[in-house]
C-alpha cells in the first residue's frame, strides 16, 4: 500500500481510463460494424490486419485487467471489510472469464464482429463494477487516510 492514499486512488483511476481506452480501440478496429455480421464478408487484406490488432488488444486488455485486480486487492488488504473484498474479487474474476470466453471463441471462429459485441458487454460489466465496488473502495481508502 503506497504511503499516500491519494496516489493509490490516482493509480486505480488511471488504470480504469486505460481499460476504457483499450475497449474503445478494440471497438474502433472494425469499420464495418452494423453493415456486416461476420468477418467472412470482409475483404481479406483488411481482415488479417484487423484480426491481428484485435487479438493483441484483447490480450492487452486481459493482462491489464488481471494486473489491476491484483493491485486493488493489495490496496484493500488494510481497512476494507472482508465481504467487500471477496465480492470485489469475484466480480473481477467474472470479468476475466468473460474476456477469456471471447478470446476462445474468436480464436476458433475468427469473427471479430462477435468479439467486439462481447467486448462491448464487458465494458458495460466493467462500468457497473466501478459503480458497485471501486467507488466504495475509494471511500474506504480515503477514510483510512
Ligand atoms: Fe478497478
Ligand atoms: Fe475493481
Amino acid at each position: 500500500m503506497p504511503q499516500d492514499r491519494e496516489q493509490a486512488i490516482e493509480k486505480i483511476r488511471r488504470d480504469h481510463e486505460h481499460m476504457t481506452e483499450l475497449v474503445r480501440r478494440i471497438t474502433a478496429m472494425c469499420s464495418e460494424r452494423g453493415r456486416l455480421d461476420n468477418c467472412n464478408q470482409c475483404h481479406s487484406a483488411h481482415r488479417d490486419v484487423c484480426h491481428g490488432n484485435i487479438e493483441a488488444l484483447i490480450r492487452a486488455f486481459v493482462e491489464t485487467t488481471l494486473r489491476h485486480n491484483l493491485m486493488e486487492s493489495m490496496f484493500m488488504e488494510a481497512g476494507v471489510p472482508h465481504a467487500h473484498r471477496i465480492a470485489h474479487n469475484r466480480a473481477h474474476v467474472d470479468i476475466a472469464e468473460q474476456l477469456k470466453a471471447i478470446r476462445v471463441v474468436f480464436a476458433k471462429d475468427g469473427n471479430a464482429v462477435l468479439a467486439i459485441e462481447g467486448i462491448d458487454r464487458v465494458l458495460a460489466t466493467l462500468r457497473n463494477h466501478l459503480q458497485e465496488f471501486d467507488e466504495q473502495l475509494e471511500h474506504y481508502l480515503l477514510a483510512e487516510a
